[in-house]
């Protein structure tokens, strides 16, 4: 599936201030983060396994905020139909050349309008928390109308309060971003609103002194 396709204008001025920043920021990390960052470990994983399992037979899969495709590559390996977008075109050019049987397009999870219950499963692994509280729920709710009965939504993102400005990241490459930080049951709310009833929730330490608590959670439409 291509997303190319399927964008529109964006419309949430919010965001929209933010997007030129973080795209620039992501650009200039890509190269570093391709060779920094990796499997993250059996917890994390295991969410993964048990989301391809729940979605291979429902439906397509939208990897949004893809990065170089390392979660779309593992789908893939487990059978299911998947396609990627990430809003950083350096980003997208990684993912392509590692996972070339894999479509990827360059867009904002913000700008995209899936058809309604088109997809087995959304995705947004590690590249939600720059939406600010307003954005992500109204991002959580298109997509949650994209899902088919059996659908899932999974998140993984920073646990806490308020949001950290970063400056320099992934060996030290000058970035200009916010992370926006959530407490779970912000999280669990917005999902439960958008009518994905909260069927898994992990949470797991920081993974270095500096860091933050992670949450994954899943959201599943109904059948
Ligand atoms: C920390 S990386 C995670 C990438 C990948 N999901 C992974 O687990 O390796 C965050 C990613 O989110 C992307 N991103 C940030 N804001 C986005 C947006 N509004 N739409 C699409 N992608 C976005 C960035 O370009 C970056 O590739």
């Amino acid at each position: 599936m291509s997303w190319s396709a399927v964008t529109v204008a964006p419309v949430h001025d919010e965001m929209v201030s933010d997007l030129d920043a973080v795209r620039a920021s992501y650009d200039a990390v890509a190269d570093n983060y391709v060779d920094m960052v990796g499997d993250p470990g059996p917890w994390q994983r295991v969410a993964l396994e048990a989301f391809a399992e729940q979605v291979r037979d429902v439906g397509p899969v939208l990897d949004a905020g893809c990065g170089p495709g390392w979660v779309a590559g593992l789908l893939h390996e487990r059978g299911v139909d998947v396609s990627g977008v990430d809003l950083s075109p350096r980003m997208v050019e990684h993912a392509r050349r590692r996972h070339p049987s894999i479509p990827f397009d360059v867009a904002s999870v913000t700008d995209l309008r899936p058809a309604a219950a088109s997809l087995g499963g959304v995705l947004g692994w590690w590249s939600w928390f720059h939406l600010p509280r307003g954005v992500l729920r109204e991002v959580i709710g298109t997509m949650a109308v994209s899902l088919r009965p059996g659908g899932r939504l999974l998140i993984a993102t920073h646990c806490g309060n308020g949001e950290l400005r970063r400056a320099r990241c992934y060996g030290d490459v000058p970035v200009d971003w916010t992370t926006h930080l959530y407490q779970p049951e912000d999280v669990a709310a917005m999902l439960t609103d958008a009518g994905l009833p909260v069927a898994a929730d992990i949470r797991l330490p920081p993974a270095h002194p500096a860091g933050s608590p992670a949450l994954i959670m899943c959201g599943d439409k109904p059948r």
